[in-house]
């Protein structure tokens, strides 16, 4: 087989990494995305994990049709049979089960035998297979156990009926020759293997999680479990915009394809980064801001006379917009929808009469409107959360003279318009707590981070922040040119959000 199986698990590892806190919503517009990308396996959740998990695994498996859903479960009947109930709708349904294998995992947390965890792994497998024939079998700790035991459990998955065996290096403790020696260990130790894929799930403790995933695909895995822009537990997960781009860029060298289209990466990584607060590093590779910057004059000038002297992938190619001018104050509403249309976003006309709304007002302000500039206006249009509270008006005064004040105007759930002012320790704490002087619910704004869109002072300014509330944390994002507007709309985003999770709880 020359075709890796990308299998995306954004929802669940990902999801999995401290502080991030996505609403059902939020997951389905993410597996939306993840399946025009192309991913050929998404890992929507752990249902038995929570009431949340089982609901959203399962509208995912309503709604996708092309990816196939998976639900991840604990080796027991209970968690199977829950797995199960979540992802049954789906065209495509997957149960993966894992287990832990090592004898560290066995003595200190698991208090049994090998040979009780071979005997539960066998018949949780065969459960599974009595509601569908797509289950993938995961020993966890793979990676620090005894490779003759891990041939014993995978011969024995296989013939139960697993046709998926993942090897997770569930610490990311691995380095790249054993990870990929204990891979072929597999293949020429266990009799049935052609009778499963084997797969690589790689943590990135020691930064090693894509240099072992690729390792482990030399030496013949054929399914890899990724994450968008690497998030997940601890370090994270592999990246899977960093695995498929190296397995396209050096097809010379894998000669292995995906079925990914890369020019919804960035789009991917995105709404990502949107929806978890997770804001993504500069010089993160393929996606960061800087990942196609030429700082150096010699490499300026080397890309202007030809790209490929500095430049390994082509930024179109993983769906960067770019950052040359593209409309302006003058340009039209059929001219803005064709370009959105080149861009990818096919909107209603309510949302389009908007968007341009807002398009027209950034025009008047900055003198070139970039791709860049349209896709940070359109995030905000295509945001589903339904506010319950919308930010109408906010003007706030500060200098070093001053204390700074914020005047702030809102629209309530009754439609009406509600103001109120308040004093700050700066301008975006005085908006901060004119707000609260009218929502009311009590919060801790824990992360606040601002950058800039593009180059030059009249910049759009993209805010990402992060509040708390009862233990629960709410991202939210806002853009303006103006960075105490970006600031309030992010704080409204983040409201929200948790107002919409407080009304599905009452
Ligand atoms: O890291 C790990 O071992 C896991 C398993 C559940 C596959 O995430
Ligand atoms: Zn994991």
């Amino acid at each position: 087989m020359d075709r890796v199986i990308i299998f995306d698990t954004t929802l669940r590892d990902g999801e999995q990494a401290a502080g991030a806190a996505l609403s059902v919503q939020d997951k389905l517009d993410i597996a939306r995305q993840l399946e025009k990308l192309g991913i050929d396996v998404i890992e929507a959740g752990f249902p038995i994990s929570s009431p949340g998990d089982f609901e959203a695994v399962q509208l995912i498996a309503r709604e996708i049709k092309k990816s196939s859903v998976c639900a991840l479960s604990h080796a027991n009947a209970e968690a199977i049979d829950r797995a199960w109930e979540a992802v049954r709708k789906a065209k495509k349904p997957r149960i993966h089960i894992f287990l832990s294998a090592s004898d560290i995992h066995l003595l200190y947390q698991l208090k049994k035998t090998r040979e009780e965890i071979l005997e539960i792994s066998l018949e949780m497998v065969a459960r599974a297979k009595k509601y569908t024939d797509d289950v993938e079998f995961s020993p966890m700790d793979a990676s620090r156990t005894e490779p003759a035991y891990i041939y014993r459990i995978a011969e024995a998955v296989i013939k139960a009926g697993a046709t998926t065996l993942n090897i997770p290096d569930t610490v990311g403790y691995a380095t790249p020759q054993e990870y990929g020696d204990l891979i072929e260990g597999i293949f020429k130790n266990v009799p049935n293997i052609g009778k499963a894929v084997v797969s690589v799930h790689c943590h990135n403790d020691l930064g090693l999680a894509v240099a072992n995933s690729l390792e482990a695909i030399q030496r013949g895995a054929r399914q890899v479990e990724c994450t968008v822009n690497g998030i997940g537990e601890r370090a994270g997960n592999a990246a899977m915009e960093e695995i498929v781009m190296a397995l396209k860029t050096r097809s010379d060298f894998y000669h292995l394809t995906t079925n990914i289209d890369t020019t919804q990466i960035y789009k991917t990584s995105r709404l990502v980064s949107e929806l978890t607060g997770f804001a993504v590093q500069p010089n993160k590779a393929i996606i960061g801001a800087n990942a196609f910057r030429h700082e150096s004059g010699i490499h300026q000038d080397g890309v202007i006379k030809k790209a490929i002297t500095y430049e390994i992938m082509d930024p179109k190619s993983v769906g960067i917009p770019s950052s040359s001018l593209v409309l302006g104050k003058l340009s039209g509403r059929h001219a803005f929808k064709e370009r959105l249309a080149e861009l990818g976003y096919i909107m209603d006309e309510d949302s389009l009469k908007h968007a341009f709304q807002a398009f027209k007002e950034l025009a008047d302000k900055k003198r070139e409107v970039t791709d860049r500039d349209i896709e940070s206006l359109i995030a905000e249009e295509l945001r589903t959360v339904t506010e319950v509270y919308h930010l109408d008006h906010v003007e706030v005064s500060c200098g070093n003279h001053n204390i700074p004040t914020a005047t702030v105007r809102l629209i309530g759930p009754d439609g009406q318009a509600v103001a109120d002012a308040a004093l700050g320790t700066g301008p975006v704490d005085a908006v901060y707590e004119a707000i609260n002087r009218i929502v009311k619910v009590p919060n801790k704004l824990t992360e606040f981070t601002v950058k800039s869109v593009t180059e030059g002072i009249d910049a759009i300014g993209e805010v990402l922040i992060r509040i708390e509330s009862n233990g629960v944390s709410y991202s939210g994002r806002g853009a303006d040119t103006d960075i105490i507007v970006a600031s309030a709309k992010a704080y409204m985003n983040a409201l929200n959000r948790l107002l919409a999770v407080k009304k599905v709880r009452k």
